[in-house]
Parts: structure tokens; C-alpha cells; sequence
């Protein structure tokens, strides 16, 4: 049998640059390979620890699933869905519910730092928690464990959780027998962590992020705002510079050999900054154009979830017949 990858993304806002280059091209990649059957889906349920608006679930989620969709993603080749499509995903989480110790979830690091920060702030250490931050580990879990999953390509945040569903693994087949099989993480050591508009990660968290499909007007807008120091124009620039590791990431190497020169000769950041969005605009205008495509046939779009998620039932539904028979729920 072929290895199972799968992998899911929230929508918790507009894709940007370090979700493209960090997750969706590698997953992308792997779907092009035949030694795998890939499950991409969106955890739009996941979003809820953040969202609790209609219109921007909405938005957001159309947004996550055409940037996947223009980014190349190939419903022939993936299984793509939303994870609300999979009502098996529910009745499996409450399932792994009872073989998983409150301890553990205790120790997961989005809770642990939510009560540590409560605590700095002398307020309870519970204050603000609800059942769905508390068990956003175990919800992951049932996401992967319910397709079969081997691989779960993920960013270095995303370890503990996958570490949390190997333990739920472990838990259940101890009780069971061998029923479930143990999911792996995927990390791609050489994918960058990306930095963002001022020197830290890339996040939605920090609203330090290039969106990866906004106009052309306001790409050049953003990468206008990336922080640099103050070395006037004429003298040389550090090419460990924000701009310069963004341009690596979308320039051929000739480009970057050029650009490193440029920097090093005085080349302005105005300059700069104009070269990169030259370069980032070249990359990304055709996945844009495939972009605004499907925004406009967002019947498109549902049409592609639904074909994903009638897929992904098929296969999730044998898996939940499995778990209702070792545990005597399949009279
Ligand atoms: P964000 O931090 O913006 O909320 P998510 O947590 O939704 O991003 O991450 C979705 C995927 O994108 C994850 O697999 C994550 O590892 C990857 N990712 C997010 N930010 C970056 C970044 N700056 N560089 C590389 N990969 C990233
Ligand atoms: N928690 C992941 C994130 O924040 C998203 C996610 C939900 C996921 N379910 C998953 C990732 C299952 C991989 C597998 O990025």
C-alpha cells in the first residue's frame, strides 16, 4: 500500500508567503509524487479557537482553498476537503476523548502558554480557555488518525501535536489491540522559517505577513513597509538583510548572485525594495491570475470540496467502522 500524507491548514486569515513557501509548495510537491496518496483538507472546525464570525470562516476558508487550488494543487491527484465536510472526524474525536489523560493536555504548549501568560498577569489561570483550546490536540489527532495517516508534513510548531496523536495512538491500540496506525511528522529541515515585514517569524498572529495573493499595487505597498536599517544609499548593505532572504526564496540563483552584488555595491533599499517586488510579482502573477479564477467560480471551488470531501468519507467511514468494532459500538 502507498504511504498516506496528510496535512491540514486553519483558516485563520489570508495565506502568506512563509504558509506558501514553508507548506503549501512542499505539499504540493509530494502530491506530485505516485509513492504517495495525499489528504489536504481545511481545518476550518481548528479555526474556531480563533474565529467566531461568520463572514470572515467564510472568507477565509474560500481564500485558504483557492490558494491551495492556484498554487497547483490537482483534486486528481489529493483528496481535498474541509474538514467540516467529515462528520466521522467528530464521532471519532469524543471516541479518543476516553483514552486521553487530561494530563496530557495540560502539557500541550498553546494551552501552557495561555494559563503561564493568565498567571503573569495574576488573573485565573484558566481565564479565557475554552473546551475547544483544551482540546484542539485531541481534535488533531482524530483529523490524522482517521485517515490512516503515515506522514504529516507540519512546521517545527506543529511537532508536539503530532508527538500528543502518537501517544493517543499508543493509548487506544493498548487498550484495543492494533487498530490505529501510528502517524509520523514530516519536517522538511531545509524549509525555512520566513521572516516577516519586521524581522520576526512570518505570522497572521503577529500582522507582520506578505499576503501571497493580494494586487500588485499592494504587494509593492507591503514589501514598502519591511524594516531595514539606516545605511544610506552608496554604502554596503549586510546581505543578511530581511530583503535579501525573501529575494533568495523566489530569484534564480543568477538573480540572487546579482542581487548580493547590487547590496553590497550601495544599491539603495528603494532600489531594493523595487527589485524584490520585480521578482516576487514575476513569481507569483500567474498563481494570481489562477487565484482571482477561482475566487470569481467559487461554485468551482465547492464543487472540488465536495467531490473531496464524498472521497475522504469513503475512506474515513472504514476507519470509523474499525474503531466502532473494537470498542463494541457496531451492534
Ligand atoms: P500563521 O503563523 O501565520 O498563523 P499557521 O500556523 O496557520 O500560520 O501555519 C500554516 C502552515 O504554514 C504551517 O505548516 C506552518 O508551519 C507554515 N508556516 C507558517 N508561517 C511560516 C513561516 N514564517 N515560514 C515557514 N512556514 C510557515
Ligand atoms: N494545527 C495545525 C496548524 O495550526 C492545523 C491542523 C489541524 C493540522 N489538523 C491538522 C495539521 C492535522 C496537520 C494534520 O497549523
Amino acid at each position: 500500500m502507498k504511504n498516506r500524507i496528510l496535512t491540514g491548514i486553519k483558516p485563520t486569515g489570508y495565506a502568506h508567503i512563509g504558509n506558501y513557501l514553508g507548506a503549501i509548495k512542499p505539499a504540493i510537491e509530494l502530491s506530485n509524487n505516485e509513492d504517495f496518496d495525499c489528504f489536504y483538507f481545511i481545518a476550518d472546525y481548528h479555526a474556531l479557537t480563533t474565529l467566531s464570525n461568520r463572514q470572515e470562516m467564510i472568507e477565509y476558508t474560500y481564500n485558504i482553498a483557492c490558494t491551495w487550488l492556484a498554487c497547483g494543487l490537482d483534486p486528481n491527484k489529493v483528496i481535498f476537503y474541509k474538514q467540516s465536510d467529515i462528520p466521522e472526524d467528530f464521532e471519532l474525536n469524543w471516541i479518543l476523548c476516553n483514552v486521553t489523560p487530561k494530563g496530557l493536555m495540560n502539557r500541550a504548549h498553546a494551552y501552557k502558554a495561555f494559563t503561564e501568560r493568565n498567571e503573569k498577569e495574576g488573573l485565573d489561570k484558566d481565564n479565557g480557555v475554552n473546551m475547544g483550546l483544551y482540546n484542539y490536540p485531541i481534535l488533531m489527532a482524530s483529523d490524522i488518525i482517521l485517515f490512516g495517516a503515515n506522514y504529516v508534513p507540519v512546521g517545527l510548531d506543529q511537532k508536539q501535536h503530532i508527538e500528543i496523536a502518537r501517544d493517543i495512538v499508543n493509548y487506544f491500540n493498548n487498550k484495543y489491540g492494533n487498530v490505529f496506525i501510528l502517524p509520523k511528522e514530516y519536517i522538511q529541515e531545509d524549509t525555512c522559517t520566513l521572516v516577516g515585514l519586521d524581522g520576526r517569524k512570518m505570522s497572521k498572529s503577529y500582522g507582520n505577513t506578505i499576503q501571497l495573493f493580494s494586487t500588485e499595487d499592494q504587494l509593492r505597498k507591503t514589501i514598502n513597509k519591511i524594516v531595514t536599517d539606516s545605511k544610506m544609499p552608496g554604502e554596503p548593505k549586510n546581505l543578511d538583510c530581511t530583503i535579501n532572504k525573501i529575494y533568495k526564496l523566489f530569484a534564480t540563483t543568477e538573480q540572487s548572485k546579482d542581487f548580493d552584488k547590487k547590496l553590497l555595491n550601495g544599491l539603495s533599499w528603494g532600489e531594493a525594495k523595487k527589485e524584490l517586488f520585480e521578482v516576487m510579482n514575476e513569481y507569483i502573477k500567474p498563481m494570481r491570475e489562477k487565484f482571482n479564477y477561482y475566487q470569481n467560480h467559487k461554485e468551482e471551488v465547492d464543487k472540488i470540496l465536495a467531490e473531496g470531501a464524498e472521497k475522504a468519507r469513503k475512506v474515513a467511514k472504514e476507519y470509523l467502522q474499525k474503531t466502532r468494532h473494537a470498542i463494541g459500538a457496531d451492534l
